[in-house]
């Protein structure tokens, strides 16, 4: 199974993703992830990526695309990979396509009315990563699950979500039609809870 997972900053991907992974037992693999990784353990490719990812703008292609290029030759990715963040504009799809076939690009589709409050209100345990909203909180400033504390990402800020809007809108937003034409294509409703949309994502693989 080799999935890639399209769609707006917030959309869900990473949510149906960690899903994706238990029932099909391959990886996830989010470019995010990594950088934040690298980030975290201050590496040479975590400051670049920073100076990036803080203003809502992509990493460069000749980071991103090695990067990928050498992770889906990994062991764990023998039978497939969910490459969750990648392509992100047509030179990295252009990439990828001399690097692998894919089975199916699913577009985890959401509506930007939706998806500002949730990234503004989002939260993460810097100990047990567990993703939260300000608003289960109840005030409280540590994480329900563990006691750790509570930061939120430098690219939830309201100005660099609308920069990572505008630019999900103008260089990825055209991978839509790049894989549609490929018949690679599959639209996930994702207006609805985690489970159902699961469901439809389900749906649409085991189809
Ligand atoms: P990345 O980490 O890929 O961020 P993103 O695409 O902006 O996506 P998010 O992680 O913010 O959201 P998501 O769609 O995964 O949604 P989630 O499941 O978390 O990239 C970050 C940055 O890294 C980029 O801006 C760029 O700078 C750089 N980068 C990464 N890849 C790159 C590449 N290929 N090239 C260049 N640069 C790259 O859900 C969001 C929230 O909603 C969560 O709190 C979740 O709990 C909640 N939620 C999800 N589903 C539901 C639901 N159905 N109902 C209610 N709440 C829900």
């Amino acid at each position: 199974m080799k999935i890639i997972l399209l769609g707006p900053p917030g959309g869900g991907k990473g949510t149906q993703a960690s899903l994706m992974k238990e029932r099909y037992n391959v990886p996830h693999i989010s470019t995010g992830d990594i950088f934040r990784t690298n980030i975290k353990n201050k590496t040479e490719l975590g400051k670049l990526a920073e100076s990036y990812i803080s203003q809502g703008a992509l990493v460069p292609d000749s980071v991103t695309i090695d990067l990928v290029r050498d992770r889906i030759t990994w062991e764990d990715c023998k039978n497939g990979f969910i490459l969750d963040g990648f392509p992100r504009n047509v030179a990295q799809a252009d990439a990828l396509a001399t690097m692998t076939d894919l089975d199916a690009a699913l577009l985890i589709d959401q509506k930007y009315d939706v998806i500002i409050p949730r990234l503004a209100g989002r939260r993460a345990c810097k100990e047990c990563g567990e993703t939260l909203h300000i608003d289960w909180l109840n005030g409280k400033d540590v994480c329900p699950k563990c006691g750790g504390e509570i930061y939120q990402r430098s690219d939830d800020k309201e100005e660099v979500i609308m920069e990572r809007l505008k630019n999900y809108e103008s260089q990825t937003a055209p991978l839509i039609a790049y894989y549609k034409d490929k018949n690679l294509l599959k639209v996930v409703n994702a207006t609805n809870t985690v489970e159902d949309t699961f469901e439809l994502v389900k749906n649409i693989l085991e189809d």
